[in-house]
């Protein structure tokens, strides 16, 4: 059975992209998901002396171990002032150390959410934007604008961004 993982770029223990994620994974038909949190790939502050003193730490080999292991990938994005939040740049920059093409070509959708109307449009963009240059295969991205009132229970409650949802779906699982 293929394997997809499902992550928030956010360390948040009540991370609305993590709902998101959470939520799309489960509409991906006969595949295995592993949902990851950041929480548990705990990683210093990326920096060239750090790294030149003591290496890369093991969790950023661990994590770019579950990208390489997985058939696909699910990504929702937090907007912190129009960019990544720090947790993912961080992960990433320390990923990105390792392998510069980290996402490794695996089918990806992507995906922002954010309280706001824009949706995380901003750092949406910014990563179909940079993800290309370092192995990102983006097949399919989604933004959901004003979070709290289009989902609730687990599910998005909009019929109209529902169905979006499930044509980006639909599109990462047929390039799986
Ligand atoms: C430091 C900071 C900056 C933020 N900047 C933005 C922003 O630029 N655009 C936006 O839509 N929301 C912004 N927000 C609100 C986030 O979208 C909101 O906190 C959201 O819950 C983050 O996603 P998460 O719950 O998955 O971590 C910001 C929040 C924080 C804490």
């Amino acid at each position: 059975m293929k394997k997809i993982i499902a992550f928030a770029g956010s360390n948040s223990k009540t991370s609305i992209n993590m709902a998101l994620a959470t939520y799309a994974s489960s509409l991906v038909k006969g595949v295995e998901v592993q949902l990851l949190d950041l929480n548990d790939f705990e990683l210093p502050i990326y920096g060239i002396d750090l790294e030149n003193e003591d290496g890369i730490p093991d969790n950023a080999h661990k994590f770019l171990q579950h990208i390489k292991t997985s058939n696909g990938i699910i990504l929702a994005l937090p907007e912190h002032n129009g960019a990544y939040a720090t947790v993912f740049k961080n992960l990433f920059d320390w990923m990105s150390r390792i392998d510069g093409k980290l996402w490794s070509e695996k089918p990806m959708l992507l995906m922002a959410t954010s309280p706001g109307a824009r949706g995380g449009a901003t750092v949406l963009e910014i990563a179909k934007g940079r993800f290309p240059y370092m192995g990102g295969n983006i097949v399919a991205d989604f933004s959901l604008p004003s979070f709290f009132d289009n989902f609730k229970d687990g599910q998005i409650t909009n019929e109209e961004l529902n169905a979006e949802l499930a044509k980006a779906v639909v599109t990462f699982q047929d390039a799986l």
